[in-house]
């Protein structure tokens, strides 16, 4: 099987976000690792997973689960060897699914041998390697975002009296990407996982790898200059490779990091993930409607990642300050759900374990526009633990049986122990069980999966919103109208039309089908014929968090 064929493979692409530490332990020392991940490689098939992104991988002491490396050449031991991780490569390879793992270009670990180097004097070959300064005034208009811990994005380092820069915990020492050597260095490290044969990067941090005075320190155009190397360095060796931003930004300032085809393939859409959260609460669609006018077009290759959660606390960056008290307190109600300007809180817990919702929400992850991306876990509800340490309340294992740690591992202690109250435990919540269930969350989300495959236009389609009258439903064309770009598989004249009801009540309204006469829409989930298109006007009575996909 050819993986590059299609160089726009990531574009209908199902992504699956996942912890290597949580997932499956082999070797039963209390740690997920590449060998358990490899024995669940059928699982994500299964499922119909495409691309699995995994967390960082690296050595690491940790304090940022691994987003604090220490080297970037190596394999953290609880994860295996190097020929254990090319196994997973190799074993997804064999069934047609990809691989993207996270490389944190913006920060090392302070004990990365660099930053060691670095700060032990300032003679010190490495010393320009990391942001060093005399006084921690400089920079003072970018923010803080771990304001939960972190009250500067100085440190004050005694060895050498000076203080280094970094955008996260402490112990992360943001790089000097001003000095040629760590921008040739990022390239070498990208330059050695390729080689092994991995399919891609989930860019950690983007935006923040230049400083500049009375600036934001975000987003700037050497930041970009920098990205266009690392692109134009991966297309010319490695075509159909991808790398993936991160960057937490309005849509507006994401648009760029797409440039001209020549920066990021792929970028996550942050400011949509909330407002489908919100507009449950607010029982109207408007919130999603404003955001995805206001997202701008992007290049012919580029594609939107999307997604309902992750790794991290739902972000509430990129809402307003309003909003975002409206979320808190309709989404986090105990001050320890909140964490920084987010919700430490699982999709399965934020809405109540209702099914309904949470299938509503992921009918919508798997047709709007972008590749969907699922977080492990989310795909059988599983819960959370507010009461953790930071975010490893979202990190637990992950729940296979109703057997001793969930089937997740036989040692005696875990990394994180196994969910296991009344809701969530892992005693009624496990794959196995809904695997075997047909009405199951896992049946049900695998069913919709192996449904969007079937129609082209999910990952490829143009997008227009319908706007009916009654603003509780949420209505949208994906269509194949031969603008999609030379790569399309298929498809061709694909008309769907999606409709989700985001209340709890009975929702009638009218659809103006008037370009649709004769036709007899069908709902490709359900497999049922809906009343053909006879008038104009077509009227539409949807259950309580009803969703439909019909075909034209
Ligand atoms: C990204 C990661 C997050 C990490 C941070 C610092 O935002 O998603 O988990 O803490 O970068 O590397």
């Amino acid at each position: 099987m050819l993986l590059y064929d299609n160089p726009t493979w990531y574009k209908d692409a199902v992504f699956y976000e996942l912890y290597v530490r949580a997932f499956r332990d082999g070797n039963g020392d209390g740690h997920g690792d590449f060998k358990g991940l490899l024995a669940e490689l059928d699982y994500l098939q299964e499922l119909g997973v495409d691309c699995v992104w995994l967390l960082p991988i690296f050595p690491s002491p940790l304090v940022d689960d691994g987003y604090d490396v220490a080297d970037y050449y190596g394999i953290h031991e609880d994860y295996g060897t190097l020929d254990d991780f090319k196994a997973v490569v190799d074993g997804l390879h064999a069934r047609g699914m990809y691989i993207i793992v996270d490389i944190v270009v913006n920060h090392t670990s302070d004990q990365h041998p660099w930053f060691i180097e670095s700060r032990s004097s300032k003679e010190s070959p490495k010393r320009s390697w990391y942001v060093w300064s005399e006084t921690d005034q400089k920079y003072r208009h970018a923010r803080i975002i771990f304001i939960d811990t972190e009250t500067s994005n100085w440190t004050y380092d005694e060895t050498t009296a000076e203080y280094y820069w970094h955008r996260f915990y402490s112990q992360q020492p943001d790089l000097n990407y001003d000095n040629p050597d760590v921008q040739q260095e990022m390239l070498d490290i990208i330059t050695y996982w390729l080689d092994l044969g991995i399919d891609g990067f989930r860019v950690d941090a983007a935006p923040y790898l230049i400083e500049r005075e009375g600036t934001n320190c975000e987003n700037l155009p050497e930041t970009h200059d920098y990205i266009k190397r690392m692109r134009a360095h991966v297309d010319n060796r490695w075509p159909g490779r991808i790398l993936l931003a991160e960057a937490n930004q309005w849509p507006e300032d994401v648009r760029p990091y797409f440039g001209d085809n020549d920066e990021f393939n792929m970028a996550f859409h942050f400011p949509l993930m909330p407002r489908l959260y919100m507009a449950l609460k607010q029982r109207s669609r408007k919130c999603i409607v404003d955001i995805l006018q206001r997202t701008p077009e992007i290049p012919a290759l580029a594609q939107w990642c999307i997604f309902l959660r992750n790794h991290d606390e739902l972000t509430l960056e990129m809402v307003t300050e309003e909003e975002r008290q409206f979320m808190w307190e309709q989404y986090a109600p105990e001050p320890r759900m909140r964490q920084n300007l987010g919700i430490r809180r699982r999709l399965a817990s934020l809405l109540d374990n209702d099914r309904r919702q949470i299938e509503l929400l992921n009918a919508l992850l798997f047709s709007l526009p972008g590749a969907p991306i699922i977080y492990y876990g989310d795909e059988i509800g599983m819960g959370d633990d507010v009461w953790r340490h930071d975010r490893n309340g979202l990190r637990t294992p992950m729940q296979w049986k109703n057997t001793k740690h969930g089937g997740f591992s036989d040692a005696d202690t875990l990394y994180e122990a196994v969910l296991d109250d009344d809701v969530f435990g892992y005693q009624h919540l496990n794959v196995q069980q809904q695997k075997v269930d047909p009405d199951s969350l896992w049946n049900t989300l695998r069913h919709m999966l192996r449904v969007r495959k079937r129609f082209c236009a999910f990952g490829r389609g143009t997008f227009a919103f319908a706007l009916p009258e009654n603003e509780a439903v949420l209505a949208y064309w994906r269509q194949m109208d031969g603008s999609q770009d030379d790569y399309a598989p298929s498809g061709e004249g694909e008309c769907m039309l999606v409709l989700a009801n985001l209340t709890g009540e009975n929702q009638q309204t009218m659809l103006d089908l008037t370009a649709y006469m004769g036709k007899t829409p069908r709902d490709v989930l359900k497999n049922e014929v809906w009343p053909p298109v006879q008038d104009g006007q077509y009227p539409v009575n949807l259950a309580p968090y009803a969703f439909h996909w019909l075909q034209f």
